[in-house]
This record gives structure tokens, C-alpha cells and sequence, in this order.
């Protein structure tokens, strides 16, 4: 297969990379580093590396940027690095990457433990990818929860389709 790998040079991509390159024709695209470049914060940056790669097999990307601090010490500024980076990034990766997808192939993103197995300084991380069960720890009382709603009640059920 021909895998585009996102952030191949990278502590979690050297592994994925040195495992897929046994058996995969892996195009390795980083930052600065890497086969192609890419900035994933910026769509135009994706399309241009897109029209360079041409077809591809599968995506997988090991690439994003999230802040790590105390939710109580969060700049909105801050908020928006892993909106832009981790989540929009991966986002625009698919969407602009869709065109180029050969026939039954997939894309792989990351996200991180602190969905499962959230951890103080890791609110950016949480929200920003995947919001699912489990807690965001406040500065004093029970912490901020987020609850997954399964199904679909109500008037959405006709809205929705
Ligand atoms: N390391 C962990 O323990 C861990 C655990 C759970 C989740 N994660 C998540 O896994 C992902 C990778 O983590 P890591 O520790 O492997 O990161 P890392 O060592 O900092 O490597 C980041 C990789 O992504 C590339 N990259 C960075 N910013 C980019 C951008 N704007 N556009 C395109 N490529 C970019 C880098 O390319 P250059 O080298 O060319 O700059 C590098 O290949 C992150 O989203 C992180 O949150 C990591």
C-alpha cells in the first residue's frame, strides 16, 4: 500500500513508521522533516502537499499540537492551538484528503490517553479531539464532566435524518 504518514519523525511516528515501512511503500511527511512538507495547521499548506503526493492508500497521522496547563491557567490563545493544530488539523487532513483516497482506504488520526484517562494539565487535549467520559479536575469542587449522549431523543430524531 501507499501510506502517507503525518508526523513520521516523531516520538509516537518513528515507531509506526519503522513497523509500516516493512511492509508499505511509507511516504514520510513532516513540519520540516520528512519526504513532504506540511504545516497541518494551515489548509492550504494540506491541499498543496495533496497535489504533490497525488494517490494514496491510507493516511495515518501521528502529528499535533495540543497545550498542556491547568484548565484555571488557559489563555483563550492557548484553547486555540490544539482547535487549530490536533483537531482542525486532523479535520482537514480527511476532508481535503478524501479526494486523493484510492478505493477502500482509510485514514488513521491520533488522539491521546486523557480521553480515557484524564490528567491534570491535559484539558486541551480532551476537548479538542474527542470529548468522552470522565473528568477535567477544577481548581476546587467535584471537576467538569462530559456525558456521551448515545441516542437521539426528541424532535432531532426527524431533524436529523
Ligand atoms: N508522545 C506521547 O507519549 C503521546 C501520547 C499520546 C498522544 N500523543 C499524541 O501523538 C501525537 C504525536 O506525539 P509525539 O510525542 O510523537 O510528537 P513529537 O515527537 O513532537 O512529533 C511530532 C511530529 O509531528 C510533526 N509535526 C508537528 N507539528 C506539525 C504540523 N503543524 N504540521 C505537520 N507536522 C507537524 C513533526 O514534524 P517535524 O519533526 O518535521 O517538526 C513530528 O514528525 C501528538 O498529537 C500527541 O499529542 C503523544
Amino acid at each position: 500500500m501507499r501510506i502517507v504518514h503525518v508526523g513520521g519523525s516523531g516520538e509516537i511516528g518513528k515507531a509506526v513508521s519503522a513497523e509500516l515501512g516493512r511492509r508499505h511503500d511509507v511516504i514520510a511527511v513532516g513540519r520540516s522533516t520528512g519526504d513532504f512538507q506540511v504545516d497541518i495547521d494551515n489548509p492550504s499548506s494540506i491541499s498543496r502537499m495533496f497535489s504533490q503526493i497525488g494517490e494514496f492508500d491510507a493516511l495515518i497521522c501521528t502529528a499535533g499540537t495540543v497545550h498542556f496547563a491547568p484548565l484555571a491557567e488557559f489563555t483563550i490563545e492557548q484553547y486555540a492551538i490544539g482547535l487549530q493544530s490536533k483537531l482542525m488539523g486532523q479535520v482537514n487532513l480527511v476532508r481535503l484528503g478524501l479526494g486523493f483516497l484510492r478505493e477502500e482506504g482509510s485514514f488513521t488520526l491520533t488522539s491521546g490517553p486523557t480521553n480515557d484517562d484524564p490528567i491534570s494539565l491535559g484539558t486541551d487535549e480532551k476537548n479538542g479531539v474527542s470529548v468522552e467520559e470522565g473528568h477535567i479536575r477544577l481548581p476546587s469542587g467535584p471537576g467538569l464532566g462530559v456525558v456521551p449522549q448515545e441516542s437521539c431523543f426528541g424532535s432531532p430524531v426527524a431533524s436529523y435524518g
